[in-house]
């Protein structure tokens, strides 16, 4: 048995990055509740833990049978080291997010989660890549929570439909992925369980709040002022603006079956989302 063997069930912490953040503090809940010992770790997470310092990685790996990557937008470039770290450390598997569509996108965006994937393949240990569609927290944890506050959410994405998942289901598939004793190395893609325009999204999310919420179509080249109007860094604008050319290009419009493959159950539907969202005050 080599020292990067891994079992389902390792008396060993499963490391989770991003552990504050969206996906990352489901997998933590998610593990925990299955009983399995996670080190939850980022820069404000129970265990510390920073990209940029790479004396904060070895208190992370020591010990940990498997890794959640969450790769950060910039400065990604040294979770190859990383993952050659992990692996020395005695990690025998990585599940790292990425996302959908993510084989074409350009230099503007998602150049982490593309290394985190590369990385990962090239570890010599058992690794899956879980791809997703936006999630739908993007709406009241995100991004786009206080223009909906505001009753107005303005996009370059026209009709093209999106199939939303819920960041529940996004870990409980890498809950799943990173414990389940059967492993096939390889990419799984997941999303909700149908496409919903932003319009129509919006609609249905301000139904559930009972108010007015507006979606406004943008150009990109609106969209891209709009967001240096609101201070946002010129590489962030064009980080979006990248993500949106993708998205309108259709490449993730069509829903995939991942959730029921590896939970065999259905994606939770952006409407029970939403209500649930709105019931806990997302957008009052
Ligand atoms: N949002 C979407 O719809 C979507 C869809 C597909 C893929 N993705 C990908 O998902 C990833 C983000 O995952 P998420 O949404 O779960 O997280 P998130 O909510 O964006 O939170 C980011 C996490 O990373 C940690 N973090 C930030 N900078 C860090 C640093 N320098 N060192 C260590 N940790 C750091 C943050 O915690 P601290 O502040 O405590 O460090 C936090 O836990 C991105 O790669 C994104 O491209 C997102």
């Amino acid at each position: 048995m080599s020292d990067n063997a891994f079992s389902s069930t390792d008396p060993r912490p499963v490391l989770v990055l991003g552990a504050t953040g969206k996906t990352g503090r489901r997998v933590v809940r998610e593990l925990r509740a299955a009983g399995v010992p996670v080190r939850a770790a980022s820069r404000s997470g129970e265990v510390r833990f920073d990209w940029t310092e790479p004396a904060t990685w070895s208190g992370a790996l020591n010990g940990a049978s498997a890794v959640y990557l969450v790769a950060p937008d910039e400065g990604y470039e040294v979770v190859p080291e990383f993952t050659a770290r992990a692996v020395r450390a005695g990690v025998g598997r990585f599940v790292a997010l990425s996302g959908r569509g993510i084989e074409h996108v350009g230099p503007d965006f998602g150049q982490g989660m593309a290394t985190a994937e590369e990385a990962v393949r090239e570890s010599g240990v058992q690794w899956a890549v879980l791809r997703a569609n936006n999630f739908n927290q993007n709406f009241d944890e995100d991004l786009w929570r206080e223009p909906l506050r505001n009753g107005r959410l303005a996009l370059p994405i026209g009709k093209v439909p999106e199939p939303f998942i819920d960041a529940d289901d996004v870990a409980a598939v890498a809950a799943a992925l990173l414990t389940r004793a059967a492993h096939t190395d390889g990419v799984t893609e997941v999303s909700g369980p149908r496409g919903l325009t932003f319009d129509e999204a919006v609609a249905t999310m301000a139904r559930a709040a009972g108010r007015e919420m507006a979606y406004v179509e943008l150009s990109p080249q609106e969209y891209h002022a709009e967001l240096l109007a609101a201070g946002l860094p010129e590489s962030a604008a064009r980080m979006l603006g990248a993500l949106f050319a993708l998205h309108r290009a259709g490449h993730t419009v069509a829903p995939t079956d991942g959730v029921r493959q590896v939970l065999g159950r259905e994606p939770v539907d952006f409407a029970a989302y939403a209500k649930r969202a709105a019931a806990a005050g997302a957008w009052a």
